[in-house]
């Protein structure tokens, strides 16, 4: 649980591309009675299309690449400090975080992967899902730990695969759904 003592909570968000996890994380911060801010967003990338969304609506942003890695993740937990942030939301941050970085945030990053985990982690999920002729898909948002799609399931929700489906219908209706318990999560670490 963390605590939010009367103030907005500082949310920093990680991404690495279309952005619309953070726009709905975006305009779920902005309803009234939220508790979340979303003051800094990172990315990997720097033609995310997501950063549009950010300077757009004026949020901060930093690119780092991460390509040097330790390099990159001390300058970003420098920024993480100043600005007091609390929460970090991995919004389709397409790189693996060090043990060290996570221990510093121990408890405080969340993640979101378009899968039932435990099954499917990785990349290309809608695609195994298909291949595998699996009746049932999904998401699910959870703590990160430093192994891969691993740490404790917060929330997660089934989502049915019809005959005719591809990976690309399949995970549109996923995402319909990662858009609805992102925030539901959030608001259920949150006291
Ligand atoms: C989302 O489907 C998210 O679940 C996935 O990347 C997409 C990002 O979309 N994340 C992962 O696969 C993490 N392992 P978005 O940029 O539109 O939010």
């Amino acid at each position: 649980m963390i605590k939010s003592f009367g103030n907005k909570i500082k949310v920093a968000v990680f991404i690495s591309g279309r952005g619309t996890n953070l726009k709905n994380l975006f305009y779920f911060s902005k309803k009234k009675n939220s508790k979340i801010q979303i003051c800094i967003v990172i990315s990997n990338k720097k033609y995310a299309k997501g950063l549009s969304f950010a300077k757009k609506n004026n949020i901060n942003f930093e690119i780092y690449t991460f390509k040097d890695q330790l390099k990159d993740e001390l300058k970003v937990l420098q920024i993480l400090k100043r600005k007091n942030i609390k929460i970090i939301c991995l919004a389709g941050f397409m790189k693996i975080l060090s043990r060290e970085f996570i221990k510093r945030f121990k408890g405080k990053i969340i993640n979101i992967h378009p899968s039932l985990l435990p099954k499917y982690k990785g990349l290309n999920t809608h695609d195994r899902v298909i291949k595998n002729k699996e009746k049932y898909s999904g998401c699910t948002v959870h703590y990160v730990t430093s192994k891969l799609d691993s740490g404790k399931i917060i929330l997660q929700k089934k989502v049915k695969i019809f005959k005719n489906d591809s990976a690309k219908s399949l995970q549109k209706r996923v995402l319909e759904q990662e858009h609805k318990i992102y925030p539901k999560a959030l608001k259920m670490i949150i006291n």
